[in-house]
């Protein structure tokens, strides 16, 4: 029987992140570049192909499946695979392999998909909302989005999935909003997750300049609020406090100033079927080339332990002396965070 997938340092992995395409329909600044170079479409999988590879885990014992982007509702037909991946979410009687079938969305396109995806079986979604200002948002995202972003909330809501939103915290851009953006989403019964800007991928701007490190936020936050370390957890890499004041609950994601990779469950695979063994890393093993080959159950299983034997103990994201942050080439659009 197919072995389950434990990595050198017995982390045992649970949890796909698959990246549906690399395009998205927004230029976040800290994300990606004004004119950003997206993949020849013949370079990504089809839908069959990773709906296949998406078995080919879930017989490795993974549980969880995010689907990521770019932006997952900008891809043609998703909703296809995600028809398909929902009919292996496990039931009462125990069948079907996931746990959790979920994705990562900017939410421009939620009115539009919310009630599908609840009628697909997906529970609870993550949207990436960094701010409530009209002006703010078409600065940062260089689109003037937040309505819609806004109505697909909305909609998401009505549907009946959960919401938590990830907002990025960033030095002179969102800083002071931090505080009402919680207030708002505990009060709309959203959760909020803050994540430490990351350096992936050459963007116009120095993003350390926006970096802000979540401890300090924190200890602002506690002198507002009555924070208490919540027992949550989802299976991602946040720590959650509970909020009393408002009701809702506070993650905190912090690769920067409180590694939490000892604990990692994730691989990542991108569009175009690269699995990357650790987000802040470049170790990597081609699934496409194991997809098509003559014999792709063995390949795929051969790629699968490759994966296991070089995932790194964990990532390398760090700030020198200099206050410099060296960025990984790639950007985080094509493995989706
Ligand atoms: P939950 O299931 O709600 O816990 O979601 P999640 O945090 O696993 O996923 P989401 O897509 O919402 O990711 C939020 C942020 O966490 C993104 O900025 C990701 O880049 C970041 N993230 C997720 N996994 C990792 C990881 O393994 N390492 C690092 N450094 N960041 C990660
Ligand atoms: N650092 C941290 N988070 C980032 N995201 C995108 N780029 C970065 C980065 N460089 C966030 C998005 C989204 C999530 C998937 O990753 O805002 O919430
Ligand atoms: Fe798109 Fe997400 Fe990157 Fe923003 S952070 S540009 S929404 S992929």
């Amino acid at each position: 029987p197919p072995q389950p997938l434990v990595d050198q340092f017995q982390r045992r992995i649970t949890y796909l992140r698959l990246s549906v395409t690399d395009r998205c329909d927004l230029r976040c600044a800290y994300c990606m570049p004004e004119r950003m170079t997206f993949l020849p479409k013949k370079e990504v999988l089809t839908l069959d192909e990773m709906h296949d590879l998406a078995l080919g885990f879930m017989a490795r014992g993974i549980t969880k499946l995010r689907l990521t982007g770019g932006e997952p509702l900008v891809r043609r037909d998703m909703m296809d695979l995600v028809r398909a991946l929902g009919r292996r979410i496990g039931n009462d009687e125990g069948h079907g392999h996931l746990q959790e079938l979920t994705l990562t969305t900017n939410g421009t396109r939620l009115a539009e998909f919310a009630d599908e995806l609840r009628a697909a079986g997906v529970r609870r979604i993550n949207v990436s909302l960094d701010t409530l200002d009209r002006a703010t948002f078409a600065r940062l995202t260089r689109r003037d989005s937040l309505p819609q972003v806004l109505e697909g909330m909305a909609a998401a809501k009505a549907a009946g999935l959960e919401v938590k939103i990830n907002t990025v915290a960033l030095k002179g851009i969102n800083e002071h909003e931090i505080a009402d953006i919680i207030a708002w989403a505990h009060g709309q019964g959203f959760g909020v997750t803050l994540i430490e800007v990351m350096p992936l991928g050459e963007v116009e701007e120095d993003r350390i300049d926006h970096y802000l490190p979540l401890m300090h936020v924190h200890d602002d936050l506690s002198r507002r609020w009555t924070l208490t370390p919540s027992a949550h957890r989802t299976g991602g890499p946040a720590r959650y406090w509970d909020v009393a004041e408002t009701g809702g609950r506070l993650g905190l994601i912090t690769p920067l100033t409180n590694n939490f990779c000892e604990g990692c469950n994730r691989i990542r695979v991108t569009a175009t079927g690269q699995l990357y063994a650790c987000l802040g890393g470049n170790e990597r093993v081609d699934l496409r080339a194991a997809l098509r080959s003559d014999d792709p159950d063995r390949a795929l299983a051969e790629a699968l332990d490759t994966a296991m034997r070089i995932k790194p103990a964990r990532h390398h994201f760090a700030i020198d002396e200099r206050g410099a942050a060296p960025a990984l080439a790639r950007h985080m659009s094509m493995t989706g965070g």
